[in-house]
């Protein structure tokens, strides 16, 4: 299993990093209890060898951006940001879609001024907008890469027909949709990713739900690692295919150092087809 994996033929990150959503207050709304433990969790991220965090203009909203620029610029070389637009804020759990062209712009413009770089390393559409041709707002991002402003354009909450349609404008480096052992209703989009080289950042990737009851298939294999349910399915993920990039996110440390170490745990093909096949 490639413990690496190249986003855009040239940004080469560790398979496993970090979704920086959890970081803000509840519903994801607001700023964090605790802004300095916070920042000490993205601090451990990169000491823990993470290279990849990702984030939002809407987690927060700005606050997730804010505090990575807080915590962690002037940024080490090898660490890739990626962020998203494309929706707006009306309170705690909100987030209507606005994908249209200058609103994608004015969100881009934004994430620039908070991360404090010149250049996005990955600029991702948060989500389709049914009120706007995904043509056009593909054709907003297509203009940024020449305008200096990023590097690399992903989609996320797409089915392959929109990826097909995206890639139609842009080259798609990245797709990011919900896909976990528990909901793998994405399944069709991982397998396009797979066969295009693209890589699949699973959103939500903890998820075990009922799989990790007492008694049933995660709880059996774990304990034969030593290892936790969420552990395993970080480990099932990264064994699904070589372009899978699971961002666990999470507010703890304690969390962080054992999703960072489920990357290292091998499990055997009969495992990982009683997982597969138990969800
Ligand atoms: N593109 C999209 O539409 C979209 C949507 C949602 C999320 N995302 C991205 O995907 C990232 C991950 O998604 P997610 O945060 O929804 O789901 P997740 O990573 O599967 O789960 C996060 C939740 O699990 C808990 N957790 C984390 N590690 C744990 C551990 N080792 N043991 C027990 N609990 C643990 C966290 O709480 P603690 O803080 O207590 O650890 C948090 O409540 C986000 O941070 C964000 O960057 C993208």
């Amino acid at each position: 299993m490639g413990t690496t994996f190249t986003i855009g033929g040239d940004l080469e990150v560790r398979r496993l990093g970090y979704g920086a959503m959890r970081i803000t207050g509840d519903g994801i709304w607001g700023p964090p209890d605790d802004p300095e433990a916070a920042k000490a969790v993205l601090r451990r991220v990169l000491e823990l060898g993470v290279n990849l965090i990702d984030t939002a203009d809407s987690y927060g909203p700005e606050v997730s951006e804010n505090l990575i620029a807080e915590a962690l610029h002037p940024y080490p070389d090898d660490l890739v940001i990626a962020t998203k637009g494309g929706l707006r804020r009306t309170g705690p759990g909100e987030w209507p879609t606005d994908a249209h062209p200058d609103r994608l712009r004015e969100c881009c413009e934004g994430s620039l001024r908070r991360l404090r770089v010149d250049r996005i390393d990955l600029y991702q559409l948060h989500r389709p907008d049914p009120q706007v041709p995904l043509e056009d707002s593909l054709g907003a991002l297509k203009e940024l890469p020449d305008e200096g402003k990023i590097r690399h354009i992903g989609v996320s909450n797409v089915s392959v027909e929109q990826l097909e349609r995206s890639r139609a404008v842009v080259d798609v480096v990245t797709v990011q949709n919900r896909y976990n052992l528990a909901d793998r209703r994405a399944e069709d989009v991982l397998d396009a990713c797979d066969a295009a080289g693209i890589g699949f950042i699973p959103w939500f990737p903890l998820a075990t739900g009922d799989l990790a009851r007492p008694g049933g298939p995660l709880d059996e294999i774990a304990r034969a690692h030593d290892a936790k349910p969420g552990q395993l399915a970080i480990a099932w993920l990264l064994a699904r295919s070589p372009v899978v990039l699971p961002i666990p996110g999470t507010a703890s440390e304690q969390h962080l150092k054992e999703n960072v170490a489920a990357a290292g745990l091998e499990l055997e093909p009969d495992e990982l087809e009683r997982l597969a096949g138990a969800a």
